[in-house]
């Protein structure tokens, strides 16, 4: 059942738990999540990026997700959501396919050029009914460099300025840097609890951690007894698919062509990396 995305977001902090956004980029990653969530119980997050959009085309995509959504899985809460929207632009394109939650992430600008253009966003989304999250501080790419060149202090989200970004902006939701990064292997050793402890406690809005495909039940329980009520996942989800597909390659012989087999074998792969995310972030049963 499609769901709006505020109200998965704000039944998860109020029941203690984390929902998990889970990028898509086809019918295989798309019918994978959504039959997790299903066999779960689980609300989900379904999320593409502007890449993905290019892709995909963004009237397939997003009415591939909401009628698969609507179809197979009217049992659970389901969200479509643009992830890492870079521009005013591209949001307004989201908001005109049909997305009720848009993620506008300046987190490469300055801060004041972040706080103007959230705030175009949020005003121009609000009219339309449509929520915002937002990103302050920034989540570092696999790529950006390796763990020990990484000034971390650079990366952080400060506290301080969340709460006026926050009240400033009117954004639903916001995504914060605490040490994680995206891809695998490059957080920092340890996340910084006390940071988004305080980062909690200056702002009532639900907390996004990107980045999360290599969390595991520690750190994840820690995040969330401090206001994380979501969690960003596409490396694993990808690794599961192609990994999928390079055995397919390599038993060529068995699979006699048939994309379907292929293609087949690579979705219940995703599905059961969703399925243990699920499990890990707690939303389980919830739905
Ligand atoms: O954080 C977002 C994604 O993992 C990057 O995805 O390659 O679709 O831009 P993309
Ligand atoms: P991972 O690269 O850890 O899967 O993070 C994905 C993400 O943050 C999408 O927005
Ligand atoms: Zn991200």
């Amino acid at each position: 059942m499609i769901t709006s995305v505020k109200e998965i977001l704000q039944k998860a902090k109020e029941g203690g738990y984390a929902v998990g956004a889970f990028n898509t980029v086809n019918l295989e990653t798309t019918k994978a999540i959504i039959e997790a969530a299903k066999e779960m119980r689980s609300p989900v997050i379904i999320q593409v990026t502007e890449k993905t959009i290019d892709y995909a085309g963004g009237r397939a995509i997003f009415n591939l997700i909401k009628n698969c959504a609507e179809f197979y899985a009217l049992e659970v809460p389901i969200g479509i959501h643009l992830d890492h929207g870079k521009s005013f632009e591209i949001v307004q394109r989201a908001v005109g396919i049909g997305f009720g939650s848009v993620m506008y992430d300046g987190s490469r600008k300055e801060y004041e050029d972040n706080l103007v253009v959230t705030k175009k966003v949020v005003e121009f989304c609000h009219g339309k009914g449509v929520d915002v999250q937002a990103e302050l501080g920034n989540v570092p790419y696999i790529g950006e460099g390796e763990i020990s060149e990484i000034n971390w202090e650079e990366y952080m989200t400060d506290p301080g300025q969340a709460k006026s970004f926050v009240a400033e902006t009117g954004v639903d939701a916001l995504a914060v840097a605490i040490g994680n990064a995206h891809g695998f292997f490059k957080e920092r050793n340890t996340p910084d609890y006390a940071r988004l402890e305080m980062i909690h406690k200056n702002v009532d809005v639900p907390l996004i951690l990107h980045g999360a495909s290599d969390w595991e039940n520690g750190r994840v329980a820690e995040v969330i007894k401090r206001g994380i009520v979501c969690f960003n996942v596409d490396t694993a989800t990808r690794i599961a698919f192609v990994n999928s597909l390079m055995k397919a390659a390599k038993d060529q012989n068995d699979i006699s062509f048939d994309v379907r087999k292929i293609l087949g074998d690579a979705r219940e792969a995703v599905k059961q990396a969703v399925m243990e995310k699920i499990k890990i972030f707690g939303s389980d049963g919830k739905a």
